[in-house]
């Protein structure tokens, strides 16, 4: 099967599929629409990052596509509808930049309890003003963490281990990590945090989830850190709370509204400020992400292409069934319509076939049914059941194929 891999997508993912038995095309820049259309003849497997748009146009032009592959957390260049109503999965690497948002956040509670930045800007101004006013250790200090999920339970464990006492808020149930301590409301954290840092997830409701009311909250001369979505917070309050030294510094990675494109100027009322540390959105940019995120995606994709497995596809039904050691597997796409189990189940007891696992899942407008069993199924049956007035496609797999 061939593997077109576009905008210098980490090399490790071409080491994975290539192990695989997959034969990879790896091109350095991305490709607009006709071009793009014209290098998927023939390919099984598109690897893209976020500058290729993959439009219902080219996926109907594509007809030998199986699954696209973002090698990044965005899925929004896909036509993820579109790709699911042809068959097409897609997957993303929604985690693997956790650890380098944790680290930067650690760097920036300890940098803002010292005011580093600001001592760095005075020193290249040629000024040496050494005193230790404003500056405190982290150790003892109270950090709270508001998203308890995957980057607020890691930050949570470096924290400690940083000696830092750790509470933290979420809507959900989530589990305590360490010594961590749940806080009912997020009111009662702000009231006994010295450190705030956001890790909520970007759903609607958190528009504006942090104002002037909320500032207003927070100890006086605590910090503050955003890293999760520019709409959480009105950056406007948050200019005012440190203009008037109630907010005694912030870090902020991410914004309301974002330049599109490098170079771009960036405009925001937390500019110019004292002990305010801005970088562009970069929380997860490492090299070591980008790896990670080449071995996460190439895996998926070849899982799918050779397992028929659909674990964390972002648009169609997730199916996780177990690597296929031994017989055969049938995987069935399918519109999801009432009874359709039943008549592919009675489809394959007719045909004898003695199944050993069946793994299903339906999502939105599709469901997935994943059979394994003991023989190969006859060509007669599977036409049957490619037949359907239902099926969107019908794969098999043979173990040690
Ligand atoms: N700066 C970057 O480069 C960068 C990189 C990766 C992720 N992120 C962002 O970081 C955030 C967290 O990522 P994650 O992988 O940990 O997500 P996640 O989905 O694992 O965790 C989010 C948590 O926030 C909780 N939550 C949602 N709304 C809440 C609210 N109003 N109050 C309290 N808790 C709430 C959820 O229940 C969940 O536990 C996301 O917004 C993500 O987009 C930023």
């Amino acid at each position: 099967m061939k593997v077109l891999l576009l905008e210098n997508i980490h090399p490790v993912a071409v080491e994975v599929l290539e192990a695989r038995g997959f034969e990879v095309e790896l091109l350095a820049g991305s490709l607009g629409e006709d071009e793009l259309i014209e290098r998927l003849a023939g390919v099984s497997l598109l690897g893209i990052r976020s500058n290729t748009n993959v439009t219902a146009r080219v996926l109907d032009a594509a007809p030998d596509l199986l699954a696209v592959g973002c090698f990044c957390i965005g899925t929004n260049q896909v036509d993820l509808k579109a790709a699911a109503a042809r068959g097409v999965a897609v997957f993303n690497a929604p985690y693997s930049n956790t650890r380098s948002v944790v680290e930067l956040v650690i760097g920036e509670i300890i940098a803002l309890a010292r005011r580093l930045h600001e001592k760095s800007e005075k020193m290249h101004a040629g000024v040496w003003d050494k005193s230790a006013k404003g500056s405190h250790e982290v150790r003892g200090r109270t950090l709270g963490i508001v998203g308890y999920g995957n980057i607020g339970t890691q930050l949570s464990n470096l924290a400690e281990a940083l000696g830092m006492r750790v509470i933290f808020f979420d809507t959900a149930d989530r589990l305590a990590h360490g010594n961590a301590q749940r806080m009912k409301t997020l009111e009662e954290l702000l009231e006994k945090a010295d450190v705030v840092s956001l890790h909520v997830d970007g759903r609607p409701g958190n528009a504006g989830l942090f104002g002037a009311e909320q500032f207003a909250r927070m100890k006086p001369r605590s910090l503050f850190i955003n890293a999760a979505r520019g709409m959480v917070v009105d950056t406007e309050a948050l200019r005012e709370h440190i203009v008037s030294g109630h907010i005694a510094g912030a870090a902020l990675d991410v914004f309301p509204i974002e330049p599109k494109a490098q170079g771009d100027a960036f405009e925001s009322p937390l500019r110019g400020l004292e002990n305010v540390i801005l970088t562009p959105h970069v929380g997860g940019s490492t090299q070591e992400a980008q790896e990670e995120i080449g071995f996460f995606v190439a895996g998926k994709l070849a899982g799918f292409a050779l397992e028929g497995r659909t674990e964390l596809s972002v648009n169609l039904p997730a199916v996780n069934a177990p690597a296929l050691q031994e017989g055969h597997r049938i995987g069935y796409l399918h519109v999801n319509v009432p009874g359709v189990l039943a008549s592919v189940n009675q489809l394959l007891a007719g045909a004898g076939a003695n199944i050993t696992g069946q793994y299903l899942a339906t999502a939105g407008e599709q469901g997935y049914v994943v059979t394994d069993a003991t023989e190969a199924l006859s060509d007669d049956a599977l036409a049957k059941l490619a037949g359907d007035e239902h099926c969107l496609w019908v794969r098999t797999w043979s173990a040690g194929a």
